[in-house]
């Protein structure tokens, strides 16, 4: 049967990646890859994280399983870092469970809603990160698109994204990006937040928030705003957390998702669908990635070097944003890449024809995904003069 297989184009992020392992110029800069580096061009394990690691290892006797739910602290330390100070959590309206990734959670959360209302629509942001249109829509939902950025602004059309989601129905799900839009790095504002709020409880659909970046835009309780908001003023919000970004711990697959229902007893319900969700997927998450993150979280001294360790990683890629826009207006005499340091977040679209990206690859060695969205945290103290005399030059010919 696997004969009747055609192969698949490669990932273009993936294929991406290895163009640029291939690529011979000793100067090349990789601002496409996804992940955090830090000034050496590294993805360090976290002093914090390295710590609980170590702890962990010495205290560990068994490897029993840890059943669908995954660590139960975890999922209490992590529902509280997303909500904050909460009625919700308080009551038994918010349940949560730990899945592999933020993946595994955007995954377990649109095959409940496929089991909870079949005919639900999720409707994305364009653009969206490229993965969520197969994790959801591989669960059988609908996926729809609503506008959300302005190329020609940099900045987010909420004017044509509000008019957008007036149109949503009930039971539908609007799929918002927590903070540090992917790819964009445009954000909604504290207002647009209460607004869209507003929206859904007049046309009843509810917001499924995606929190891939917490931490990485202004601070770990800003950065939380808009579902924090959402989750005080609406009967139903889903939310799909990572903590591959702000722990650093990729590869441990290490995500939670979460709903607020009306009431405890329907919380409860929808707690028991999401764990034969999980039952019938993958049985149970890995145990690893989140007993570091629950053991971060909850002693007070790794907590607070946490807490300094994903301030370095957002002042760094902030610094990054600020010293590219005055980069390129020392280079070009004018503020077009100004929007740069207004963003957020790890991605930026550059604005850069798709020309002019492959311009950049082949004469410059510098690799970003054929749509400019460029991985803030790729620059460095020495590529960041080279790769903005290289832009100034194939955007002034
Ligand atoms: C917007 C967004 N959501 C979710 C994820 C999922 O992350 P992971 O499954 O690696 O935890 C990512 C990862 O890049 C992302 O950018």
């Amino acid at each position: 049967m696997f004969e009747r297989l055609a192969t698949l184009p490669a990932d273009p992020i993936l294929g991406l990646m290895s163009l640029f392992r291939n690529d011979p110029n000793p100067r090349k800069v990789d601002l496409g890859v996804g992940v955090y580096k830090n000034e050496q061009g590294e993805t360090p394990v976290l002093a914090s994280v390295h710590e609980a690691e170590k702890r962990l290892l010495a205290r560990q006797t068994s490897k029993v399983y840890v059943g669908p739910a995954g660590n139960v602290t975890f999922n209490a330390a992590m529902s509280a870092l997303l909500l904050g100070p909460s009625t919700a959590l308080a009551e038994g309206r918010f349940v949560a469970v730990q899945t592999p990734g933020g993946c595994g959670a955007l995954r377990v959360a649109a095959e409940l809603v496929k089991t909870a209302n079949p005919s639900a629509a999720i409707w994305v942001s364009d653009p969206t990160w490229g993965n969520h249109i197969p994790l959801l829509g591989n669960a059988g939902l609908t996926i729809r698109q609503y506008p959300y950025f302005d190329a020609a602004t940099s900045a987010v059309n909420f004017d044509a994204m509000m008019a957008s989601l007036a149109q949503v129905k009930a039971g539908d799900l609007v799929l918002l990006h927590g903070c540090c839009h992917n790819p964009s790095g445009a954000d909604l504002s504290p207002e647009q937040w209460r607004r869209v709020a507003a929206l859904a409880l007049e046309t009843g659909f509810t917001p499924f928030v995606d929190m891939a970046y917490q931490g990485f835009a202004d601070d770990l309780e800003t950065d939380a705003y808009g579902l924090r908001y959402l989750i005080d003023h609406l009967p139903e919000v889903v939310v799909a957390a990572s903590c591959s970004k702000n722990f650093g711990v990729y590869r441990d697959r290490v995500g939670l998702v979460g709903l607020l229902s009306e009431s405890p007893a329907s919380a409860q319900a929808a707690m028991s669908h999401m764990l034969s969700i999980v039952r019938g997927i993958y049985s149970m998450p890995p145990d690893h990635g989140a007993a570091l993150v629950a053991e971060v979280l909850t002693d007070p001294q790794l907590r607070q070097r946490w807490e300094a360790e994903v301030a370095e990683m957002r002042g760094r890629i902030n610094d990054l944003r600020e010293r590219f826009s005055s980069a390129m207006q020392v280079r070009l005499g004018s503020d077009r890449f100004d929007f740069v340091k207004r963003q957020k977040g790890m991605f930026s679209f550059l604005g850069l024809s798709e020309t002019q990206v492959l311009q950049l690859r082949s004469e410059y060695g510098i690799y970003m995904l054929n749509s400019a969205r460029a991985s803030i945290a790729g620059f460095n103290a020495t590529n960041m003069d080279y790769v903005c005399d290289a832009i100034a030059e194939v955007v002034s010919v």
